[in-house]
């Protein structure tokens, strides 16, 4: 048996790894890969740069309320990765930045983007055969997905993978500066009144602190199978 038409939900925690499995589950099953948290990067470089969040890190909300209604955010193809572009312009770069992470989630916080944006995702996922992966897949943008998988790890062994992800894209990045970011962001995750970040009761767990990408895979297929029968 294929994987049937259905909707993988990975949600979890920063730096889990979520993208990572996400897209070689992707890969694996021929589905597409969908990642929530380039479009909250995406709104988060857009207000930056037209000057709608202070020095103070005050969010202009009339003002980004307004200026959502004509953002464009879509993902096209290049080279066979999925990136995120505004009109003609890639800005899959620019959202990984250090200084994108340090707004982005007192920016997805807010109700109007997290609406914005699950909107978007929805038409995404229309289609079924997506892997998503966020915060809240699995219990807002798409509480019927068919398999949630809500991952975890350490969060020594995540501020050393996202160190080692930031200092291979060039950055220099100070492991307490990082460690801390990562903590700052679960915490405003898992507190914020709009979908916070929280396991869906029927979502299969994955602490991958210490797990290669093959036994992660063979895990997650013994979930399916567990669901769907033997895959071929
Ligand atoms: O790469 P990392 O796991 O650190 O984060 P991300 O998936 O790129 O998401 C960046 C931020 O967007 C998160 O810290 C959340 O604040 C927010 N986010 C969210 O609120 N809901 C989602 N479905 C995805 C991301």
């Amino acid at each position: 048996m294929l994987v049937p038409d259905i909707i993988i939900a990975v949600d979890g925690y920063s730096s889990t790894g979520k993208s990572s499995f996400a897209k070689l589950l992707a890969k694996e099953f021929s589905f597409l890969y969908l990642d929530s948290g380039a479009l909250y990067r995406g709104v988060t470089l857009f207000a930056q740069e037209n000057g709608l969040i202070a020095a103070d890190n005050a969010i202009d909300l009339p003002g980004l309320e307004k200026a959502l209604e004509s953002l464009d955010l879509h993902f096209e193809n290049v080279d066979g990765k999925s990136m995120l572009f505004t009109g003609g312009r890639n800005i899959e770069k620019e959202i990984r930045t250090m200084k994108v992470s340090s707004q982005v989630s007192p920016i997805a916080a807010v109700g109007f983007v997290r609406a914005f944006v699950d909107e978007k995702l929805r038409g995404f996922g229309r289609d079924k055969r997506v892997v998503m992966d966020g915060r809240d897949i699995g219990t807002t943008v798409f509480p019927d997905a068919e398999i949630k998988l809500f991952m975890t790890a350490s969060v020594e062994v995540r501020s050393q993978r996202r160190f080692d992800e930031l200092q291979a894209k060039g950055e220099n990045p100070d492991m307490a500066e990082v460690m801390k970011n990562l903590q700052e962001r679960d915490y405003i995750d898992s507190h914020r009144e709009v979908s916070p970040l929280v396991q869906a009761p029927d979502a299969f767990v994955l602490d991958n602190s210490s797990m290669t990408f093959a036994e992660e895979l063979a895990w997650v297929r013994g979930v399916i199978q567990g669901k769907f029968g033997i895959l071929e």
